[in-house]
């Protein structure tokens, strides 16, 4: 059956940067195949009435307040600024990809020492609506210079004597003689949807999906045989498991087979914890899907 235009539910995601690949990977872990249009701006859903648009970061808060998207992947950056600006989105989901820090960055050379060191300067960035309130918070009056993009650049041109920008791996300061002096906001990625929450129907389940996916990423399934003796503290040392499956083994009284789900990461010190503890013949597997 095929599903009027109208009917399919939209994704916004971003156009080309740093959330664009970890999104479309996030959407087809959800079970989404699609094709993408040659103009390269939406991904055909081919086996969900799911279509992902490809747009500029800072207008999917508005695409997903107004009703044209169901929802949207953006980092937390841009929500915050857009929020603070009035616009009517929650978030919901905080996804695990797209950290960065929207920091202070000051001209090699400049004898920054504390927030103060900026009392009066003028500060350029496209987001002036977090740079205010941190600066209300430091008690610091300075001069915000609102640009559009190529912030990095501002000093050396004279708009600016600082900046405040996006830093993920440091090679734009690198790359402009600037240092990162402080940090002013910590962000990434999140799921928003419109106040009202997902619809009902296909906006619902992709977010449940998506939940299901995240949960999943840190999971791990453990097989271990252990000494029954030591069961209570094998047990302890799982790390977020509820109850594990506890087995007999053919042949043997004194020991017994763990299966658990590990809402965590296990790491080589648990495994050697566990083994200290008696465990032998340990398995850590993947685990593929969950729903709860
Ligand atoms: C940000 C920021 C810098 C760059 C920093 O731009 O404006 O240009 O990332 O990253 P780096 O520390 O790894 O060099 P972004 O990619 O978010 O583009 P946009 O502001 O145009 O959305
Ligand atoms: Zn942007």
């Amino acid at each position: 059956m095929t599903v009027p235009p109208q009917q399919r539910i939209k994704i916004a995601v971003q156009k080309s940067g740093r959330l664009t690949d970890n999104s479309l990977h996030l959407m087809e872990t959800c079970g989404l195949v699609y094709s993408r249009g040659r103009d390269q701006l939406i991904c055909f859903g081919e086996n969900m009435p799911v279509d992902v648009l490809l747009v500029r970061d800072d207008d999917i808060p508005e695409l997903v307040a107004e009703g044209i998207c169901d929802l949207g992947i953006v980092g937390m950056n841009v929500f915050r600024e857009k929020v603070a600006d009035g616009m009517d989105v929650r978030p919901e989901l905080e996804l695990d990809f797209g950290r960065c820090r929207l920091s202070i960055g000051v001209p090699r050379g400049f004898d920054y020492r504390s927030p103060q060191s900026l009392e009066g300067l003028r500060i350029a960035t496209t987001y002036p609506r977090i740079l205010q309130d941190w600066l209300d918070t430091q008690q610091v009056n300075a001069e915000i210079v609102m640009l559009s993009g190529a912030v990095e650049i501002a000093p050396r041109l004279g708009r600016a004597d600082v900046i405040c920008d996006l830093v993920s791996t440091g090679s734009t300061l690198l790359a402009n003689d600037l240092v990162e002096a402080e940090v002013v906001f910590e962000s990434m990625a999140a799921l928003i949807s419109s106040n009202g929450g997902p619809a009902e129907g296909w906006p619902a389940r992709l977010v449940s999906r998506m939940r299901g996916v995240l949960s999943v990423r840190e999971s791990k399934y453990i097989m271990l045989h252990a000494p029954r003796s030591a069961l209570a503290e094998i047990r302890r040392l799982l790390p977020g498991s509820e109850s594990p499956t506890v087995m007999p083994l053919e042949g043997r009284d004194d020991k017994v087979a763990v299966h658990a789900v590990c809402r965590e990461n296990v790491f080589w010190e648990t495994l050697e914890g566990l083994k200290a503890a008696g465990a032998s013949s340990m398995l850590v597997l993947p685990v593929e899907k969950m729903l709860a």
